[in-house]
């Protein structure tokens, strides 16, 4: 399981999300919806590690590998 807590993450004066909580069961399937510029791919790169978040916590199992195909190459 994958616990995200009061993430927060911002560009300059632009919040792109404030207190975001969210849980990731093992086996469910997600859909992240949201328009252009939304933050999905800011939220999804936190996740993974590869950002930084400006508040709140992932908290995932140390065993825990994550795969990311980003949708540009
Ligand atoms: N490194 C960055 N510096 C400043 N603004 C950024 C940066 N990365 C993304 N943004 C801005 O944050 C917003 C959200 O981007 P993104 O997470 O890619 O949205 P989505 O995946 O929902 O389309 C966009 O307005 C984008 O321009
Ligand atoms: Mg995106």
């Amino acid at each position: 399981m994958i616990q995200i807590q009061n993430l927060a993450k911002s560009y300059g004066v632009k919040t792109l999300f404030e207190g975001v909580h969210w849980q990731i069961l093992p086996r469910r399937r997600y859909g992240l919806v949201g328009p252009n510029g939304a933050g999905k791919t800011t939220l999804l790169r936190i996740v993974c590690g590869e950002l930084q978040a400006d508040g709140g916590a992932v908290q995932k199992p140390k065993a825990l590998r994550i795969g990311y195909l980003p949708q540009d190459v």
